[in-house]
């Protein structure tokens, strides 16, 4: 069987952009950003999202152009070891971990919509803007929630079930121009409105001080929430890039991705928290509800409010779904290639399995948040760990490489420092990071001997040395 590949040069990089942006960047990250203190929070996170995030997507895109595979297939093909293939399995499991909760909060957007709808067509109120706080307690851990989630899932199963070429590119290329044009529209009203001050100095004010105290605590979320955000670590970029040709430049596509999706996400930022100081006065407890409770609770007040509250859903809609889709291809393209099943059987079978999932989440909000939070920041962190190991350590120049292939003379030269940052320095302090957020603190703190100035020293060339060495003599070190 001949795979798929994207219909129009574009294709690739809409679908990839689809995925990226997302409810990581509208629900998720203002969440997040609230509940671990704001501005230090979105320091560390920015930094992340370049010296991690950026090298990461490549990582995955080179596993995946150079494997043409999905990724329990692609670690098994290019090590030519059937160990790397089981380790890939981390991806499938990941991509049902990550649907499960996703399609809970996508059944959420999908409510919201349909209602504003409804109440743009009876010319009344959306049921929602008398008292957005106990409206959305109201509907989030209901059995209403379970309806609306099986109904988003069985959204996500159909586009994916059409194949990969159709409807993501349309739908990203519709998407992506309203979504920035709502962002801004609504940030620009929210800036107007009461108590906007202090939404702004909560999420902007840059302040040294709160981030050396909070550094360790947010590392582990802000981590999480970059590669969440991103789509990394659980091989969507890996099954992505492999529908791609030679000619396309990998850093190039990288950069685009990462710049457009954390613009999203910063915007987002931008209306919410001024909202949420404005509707309630303070940022921190309306948990996974902050979107709701702010954006939804301001549309009451803004003029043609139910028009605006359902063009926002509706967009916000379509970015959830060519996100989730994205979720749903991981284990779907890995039925498909490695079992040879059928589409339909595979995208069948998996969303069934999904309902269950899904379904236990939307009842449970303890379980929720924590599949939604420390689960799945601890998924994607190991399994970006496993990518970038794999790239350093397996493929080692093969890699360069095919870094190297269709990307100009700047990036050539970016080539091999990037090959020591995914092999050697960003797993290092991934695995820092897990550790501190598992509450192995102690242990991720022994790991940096920041007490002792030549143990630092020494530890630096061992492994400086160590990497050439290993980087550069390539498959034989594994
Ligand atoms: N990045 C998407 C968002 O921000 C979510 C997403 C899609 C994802 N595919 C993924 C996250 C794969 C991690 C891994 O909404």
């Amino acid at each position: 069987m001949t795979r798929e590949t994207w219909a129009t040069r574009m294709g690739f990089i809409l679908a990839a952009v689809g995925s990226a942006v997302g409810l990581g960047n509208i629900w998720r990250f203002p969440w997040v950003t609230a509940e671990n203190g704001g501005s230090a929070f979105l320091l560390v996170y920015l930094a992340i999202v370049v010296l991690v995030g950026v090298p990461g997507i490549l990582g995955e895109f080179v596993i995946g152009r150079r494997s043409g595979r999905n990724p329990v297939g692609a670690l098994r093909e290019l090590s030519g070891s059937r160990t790397w293939g089981l380790v890939g399995m981390l991806s499938v499991l990941t991509g049902v971990a990550l649907l499960s909760f996703y399609s809970v909060v996508g059944g959420w957007i999908l409510r919201y919509f349909v209602e504003s709808l409804v109440a743009l067509g009876t010319a009344g109120p959306a049921p929602y803007f008398a008292d957005p706080g106990s409206y959305y307690d109201g509907i989030a851990f209901t059995t209403d929630a379970v309806l609306y989630h099986v109904a988003f899932l069985v959204l996500t199963a159909l586009i994916v079930f059409a194949g990969i070429r159709r409807g993501i590119e349309i739908g990203t290329k519709v998407m992506m121009p309203a979504i920035l044009l709502l962002l801004v529209g609504l940030a620009v009203w929210a800036s107007q409105q009461p108590n906007a001050a202090a939404g702004y100095e909560f999420y902007l004010s840059f302040d040294l001080a709160t981030l050396r105290a909070n550094f360790f605590d947010v590392l582990g979320p802000a981590a999480g929430q970059a590669l969440f955000t991103l789509s990394l670590g659980a091989g969507t970029m890996v099954t992505y890039a492999s529908y791609i040709g030679d000619d396309r430049s990998l850093p190039f596509d990288a950069t685009t991705i990462a710049v457009l999706n954390t613009f999203v996400g910063v915007l987002a930022g931008l209306v919410v928290f001024p909202l949420l100081f404005s509707v309630t006065g303070e940022a921190g407890s309306s948990g996974p509800g902050a979107l709701f409770v702010s954006i939804a609770g301001a549309f009451a007040r803004l003029p043609a409010g139910t028009l605006i509250a359902t063009a926002f859903f509706g967009v916000v809609t379509l970015a959830a779904l060519s996100s989730s889709i994205s979720m749903l291809e991981i284990p779907v393209s890995f039925l498909v290639d490695e079992f040879e099943f059928s589409r339909p059987v595979a995208v069948g079978g998996v969303a069934g399995l999904v309902v269950v999932t899904g379904s236990v989440n939307a009842l449970r909000p303890a379980l929720f948040g924590f599949v939604a939070g420390p689960l799945v920041d601890s998924l994607l962190t190991i399994g970006l760990i496993v990518f970038l190991l794999f790239v350093g350590w397996v493929l080692g120049v093969d890699a360069v490489d095919e870094f190297r292939r269709g990307s100009g003379s700047l990036a050539n030269t970016l080539s091999t420092p990037w090959l020591l940052a995914v092999g050697v320095a960003i797993p290092f302090f991934l695995v820092f990071t897990l550790l501190s957020s598992l509450g192995l603190g102690g242990i991720a703190a022994s790991l940096i001997p920041v007490s002792s100035f030549w143990l630092t020293v020494v530890m630096t060339v061992v492994l400086t040395v160590g990497a050439f060495v290993g980087l550069r003599g390539s498959r034989s070190v594994v």
